[in-house]
């Protein structure tokens, strides 16, 4: 089974393409139920167990990090084989060793994915994301065929710094980052649709009069609201009133 945490789709569409190379199923964690899946024990019978989830700020995302933790029944008792593979615009510094130590990997991958980080960089041009999805396209197919084999692999693109990245940046992330504080709705441009509240995967949008509003804390970051929003009336600061938005529907 592949357990996956997608924010705009690039973790959550590696995650289905290995699934299927590999003949398994890819399971989104938001919406499963850990408590159902430790008690059956259904985990110890699995021939494959990964995951799949986008690198924020050189780390594992809390919720992913969360489910490893409180995911029971595996680390003893199975003989699956083991495989993390993370999907990042970049670099994914120490993010797969750390996960490793929490939870014992055969093999871990890096992905290079198109960025979705629009609150804080610029996102690429259409023509940077086709190459980056089609050389991902690659990579899935090798990754498939040596997980297949069971072939242990460690082929995780580090980049600088990492522990420094992975260690002392992303304790600030977590911890001061995270706020919701800097989203706000264009009300003239939402429709009322409700698909922010709908699909957050921390439940930190209400809706009032039809408009989203963020609760205090518990946000992942994960990006989808503004992302996703098909009126783009969902903005973070100022930063984000360009417009440009990065769902991985728009390109496959
Ligand atoms: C909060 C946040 C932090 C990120 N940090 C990193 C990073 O440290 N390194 C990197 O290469 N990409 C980083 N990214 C880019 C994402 O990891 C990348 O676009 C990923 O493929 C998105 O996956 P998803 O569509 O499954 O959510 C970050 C994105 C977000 C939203
Ligand atoms: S997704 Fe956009 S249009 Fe839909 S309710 Fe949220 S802000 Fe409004
Ligand atoms: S509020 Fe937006 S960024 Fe935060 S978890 Fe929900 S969808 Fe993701």
């Amino acid at each position: 089974m592949i357990f996956y945490f997608s924010g705009t789709g690039n973790s959550e569409w590696v995650a289905k393409k290995v699934a299927d190379k590999i003949d398994d199923k890819a399971v989104d964690i938001i919406s499963l139920d850990l408590a159902e899946l430790n008690a059956e024990q259904k985990i110890v019978a699995e021939k494959y167990i990964g995951f799949v989830f986008p690198v924020y700020a050189w780390g594992v995302p809390e919720p992913m990090l969360d489910f490893v933790k409180n995911l029971k029944g595996a680390n003893e008792q199975t003989t699956a084989f083991t495989f993390g593979i993370c999907t990042c615009g970049e670099d994914a510094g120490a993010a797969m060793k750390k996960l490793s130590k929490i939870y014992p990997l055969c093999s871990a991958y890096s992905i290079a994915m198109p960025n979705n980080y629009v609150i804080g960089s610029e996102l690429e041009s259409d023509e940077v994301v086709l190459n980056k999805i089609k050389s991902a396209e690659g990579e899935i197919d090798k990754i498939s065929a040596e997980i297949s084999e069971g072939k242990k692999q460690y082929r995780v693109h580090v980049g600088s710094l990492a522990a420094v990245k992975s260690g002392m940046i992303n304790k600030v992330f977590n911890r001061f980052a995270r706020s919701t504080s800097s989203f706000w709705v264009e009300k003239d441009k939402c429709i009322s649709c409700i698909s922010c509240a709908k699909n957050c995967p921390s439940k930190a949008i209400e809706l009032e009069n039809g408009n989203p509003v963020w609760k205090k804390g518990n946000c992942y970051q994960c990006l989808r609201c503004i992302n996703s929003c098909p009126s783009k009336a969902i903005q973070y600061g100022k930063k984000t009133v360009c417009g440009k938005r990065y769902n991985i529907a728009k390109y496959v």
